[in-house]
Order: structure tokens, then sequence, then C-alpha cells
């Protein structure tokens, strides 16, 4: 007999959860979303209309929700960062399976008590580490952990987070202040990359790591003179600056939708007016890029050591021309170098024959194997594969390489979490066994 689907409940309808949930829309056999909730009522409503489930199914909070006790299998958690440990403790208590946006806690403290709650209920919980779903990704993860390289000596890793992006998530938007977010920009943004390091170097600990990064860019005194507060109220320079707000959001009003324009989501469809006059006089998103409240880095280096003795490197850098994240793996019979954005990937191997090529090289072409995004969405396609497989953790199927466990996360955040503590401090950090607290 088939398996029955997953039942779900939506906690924090915005557009992380709303788009994981969207799985049940191309799968109905493998997950059913029964209820939601969201302190927001335009958001209940949505995702009630868009699934279908009785008004005695929405709450205004996860803890509401939790309170009724269980009436799903799983909760899918999409709220804010510093939301996800006071939203998921309640939920776990009642029952639930979470499926948990990252980063799952903004500190390792929050962490511990989230990973002892699970552990103590013996709950499933599944990061949203979508990354690791990727076929980029999954493809180098596999060839790793077949030994065609041999054992990895040092990954150099890279994340070049676009002008646009960070401009509209670290400078002027959600993830621009310790305060507000309570995540640095490196767990923000990076900790699928320290997810992705830790993983490429499984069942080995990460031990010490090191981090150097600043706010080189978005401050007062880097401000071009003559600029104003608002590009579209008071700025003389608005038509040549590379950061205006009409170049990055009204000409190109799809791009970052999810937050330049949710202010004006209970508006049906805005006309060009409102939305130009909405960027020009209150949105948060119409401030000069360099006269924010942002106190957030705009470029971050980590090191990491593991026990074995071999090394990784993580640069952040915002501000790019072109967004990329890029990887390069050197194994002691090969190396690994490729960018995800490209989808393309090479394997090098040493041959040391006579008179030969000093090494051999494949190509591995991943949008030419057809294998990519589809109609898998963002992330290099990750982002509904990985609900995927979180339905056949839940059900105990069988799972693919990239399932990871609440466990797994937890070498990832910790170095991110001691990256930043050696960023503030100016000091190596010893990283301690991730089975227990520092
Ligand atoms: N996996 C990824 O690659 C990826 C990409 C982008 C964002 N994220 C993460 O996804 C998360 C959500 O981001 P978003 O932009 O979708 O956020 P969002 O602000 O659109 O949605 C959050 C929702 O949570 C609701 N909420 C607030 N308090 C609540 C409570 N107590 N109970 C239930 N709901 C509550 C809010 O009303 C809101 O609708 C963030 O942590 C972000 O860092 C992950």
């Amino acid at each position: 007999m088939p398996a029955k689907p997953v039942t779900a409940v939506i906690v924090g309808a915005g557009h992380r959860a709303m788009l994981y949930a969207s799985y049940a829309k191309e799968c109905p056999d493998e997950l059913r979303i029964v209820g939601v909730a969201d302190p927001t009522e335009r958001r209940r409503r949505d995702a009630r209309a868009e699934f279908g489930f009785p008004a005695e199914n929405c709450f205004e909070s996860a803890e509401a929700l939790a309170a009724r006790g269980r009436i799903a299998d799983a909760a899918i958690n999409g709220t804010m960062d510093h939301q996800h440990v006071p939203t998921s403790l309640p939920l776990l208590a009642a029952g639930y399976d979470l499926l948990l946006e990252k980063p799952f806690a903004t500190s390792e403290d929050e962490m511990w008590r989230l990973v002892e709650a699970a552990r103590r209920l013996g709950r499933k919980v599944m990061i949203c580490h979508v990354l690791r779903y990727a076929p980029f990704y999954a493809e180098i993860r596999r060839r790793v952990a077949a030994g065609e390289i041999g054992e990895v000596i040092n990954m150099h890793c890279a994340e070049h987070v676009s002008y646009h992006h960070v401009a509209v998530g670290f400078v002027r938007g959600k993830w621009n202040r310790r305060d507000q977010c309570h995540s640095t920009m490196l767990m923000s943004k990076c900790c699928h990359d320290l997810d992705l390091i830790a993983w490429m170097k499984s069942g080995v600990r990460p031990v010490r790591v090191a981090s150097f990064g600043s706010n080189f860019q978005f401050r007062p005194e880097k401000v071009l003179p003559r600029a104003g507060t608002r590009c579209l109220l008071d700025c003389p320079i608005e038509p040549e600056c590379l950061y205006s707000a009409k170049k990055h959001y009204l000409d190109h009003p799809r791009r970052w939708r999810f937050y330049a324009w949710a202010a004006l989501e209970h508006v049906k469809n805005p006309t060009p007016e409102q939305m130009y006059e909405h960027m020009r006089t209150e949105s948060p998103y119409g401030r000069c890029a360099w006269k924010c409240d942002n106190d957030v880095v705009d470029h971050q280096s980590v090191v990491v050591g593991f026990a074995d003795g071999s090394t990784a490197t993580l640069n952040m850098v915002g501000g790019c021309s072109k967004a990329d994240r890029t990887i390069h793996l050197i194994g002691t019979t090969g190396e690994i170098q490729g960018s995800m954005e490209d989808e393309r990937f090479v394997v090098r191997h040493i041959t040391p024959a006579p008179g030969g090529p000093e090494f051999s090289e494949e190509a591995v072409d991943l949008k030419v194997a057809g294998d990519t995004t589809g109609a898998f969405g963002g992330h290099g396609g990750g982002d509904l594969r990985l609900v995927g497989d979180f339905v056949r953790f839940l059900r105990d199927e069988p799972r693919s390489v990239s399932c990871t466990s609440l466990e797994d996360s937890v070498s990832g955040h910790l170095m991110g979490f001691l990256a930043d503590h050696s960023r503030e401090d100016g000091r190596m950090v010893e990283i301690p066994r991730s089975g227990a607290r520092a």
C-alpha cells in the first residue's frame, strides 16, 4: 500500500515557508498542508486559499498552534532567524517534527537549547540547508565520498554576494542590524557554505577557527559627495549612483519583490505610481545605501582547521558584479574546482606518467546533463528537493546523500558562531566537540 502523505502546518507564512509548502502542490501524494500559524491575518488567509484547509486550523502564532496539541505530523518553520528557537521549542514539546529554516539559532546557547530539546523529546528536525540539494554540490559530495580525489587537504570556498543582493539584504534590509535580526551576515548568508565545508569533511571534526571582516563600503564616511538621504526624494546624484533604489527595485520590480515590496502586499496590483511613491517616501529600501542603520559586515574571511590537520577557507564578499559560489577542493590524489552559478566543475587527477600531461581533467557540466533547477526552484534546484527528502526522513524511507539532520547542522553553525567571536575579539577560537556545549 502506498505511504500516506505527510501532513504539515506552515509556521510563519512568509516567502520561504510558502515556497517549501508549494511541494504539496507538486507532489500531493507526499505532502499535505493542513494549517497555518502566522500573526498576519492576510498571510493566514492567503495560505488557506492556497491549500484549502479549514478555518479552525489557522493560528495567530506558533505558540497558539502548539497549545492546540498536534494537528499534523510536522511543522514547516519559516519564521525569521531569532524566532526559530522560541517558536520551535513549544512545537517540539507538542509533538511536531520540524523542517526549520537556517540559521536555526542566533547563538550557541540558543542552538544547544534546541538540540537538547530535540534529543530529549526524540523529534526529527531537518535544517533547510538547501545547497546540499543543488545537483552541483550533491555531485561534488558524491565524488568526494567515493574517494575520487583522495583525502581532502584543503578547501577554498567563496561566496560572491552581488551588489544588489548585499544592498537589499544587508544594507537596507531585514538582515542589516544585529539588534533587529540577531544574526550576523556570516550566519545569515553563509551558514550554508560552512555546512558544506563540514559536509565535505564529514566525520572529521573542525577544531579551530579564525576570522576577519568589516563593513568596508556602506558607511557614512564613504558616501559620495552631494548624496541625499533618499534616492528619489532629495538625491541629485541618483542618476549616476550604482545603488540607486530606482535602478535596483523600480527598474527590476520582480527581482527582490519579497523584500522590496513586502510592505505593499496588501495592495493587489500596485501601480507604478504607488510603487514609486512608496520607494520615494517610506520604504527602507529607498534610503541612501550609505545612510542606513546597518551594522553588519559586508565582507568576511574564515579559516578553519580540522582534527586531521586539513584546512578550509571561506571568503564571503558583498558588492560583487556577478553573484557566484565557487569551491576548490584539493585532495591527496586530485582536485575538484567549480562554480555553482555556472553549474560546472572539473575533476583533475595527478598523472605522473613519463612524457604525458601532468594531470588529467574531466569537465562536468550539469546544465548540459539537464539536471538543473527545472521545476525544483531556487538555490541551484535545492529548495524543493530538500522537501522531498524531509518527507522521506519522516516516513523512514531511504534518503539522498544530501539529507541532513539537526545533529549534522551543528558543526557548520558552531564554526559560524565561533568565527564571529574570532572576528569580534581578534583571536583564534577552539571549537568544542559538537556533541556537547563549550
Ligand atoms: N534556506 C535559505 O536559503 C534561505 C533563503 C532566504 C531566507 N532564509 C531564511 O528564512 C527565514 C524566513 O525568511 P522570510 O524572508 O521568508 O521571512 P518572512 O518575514 O517573509 O516570514 C516570516 C513570517 O513569520 C511570521 N511570524 C512572526 N512571528 C511568528 C510566530 N510567533 N509564529 C508564527 N509565525 C510568526 C511573520 O508574520 C512572517 O509572515 C529567515 O530565517 C531567513 O534567514 C533562508
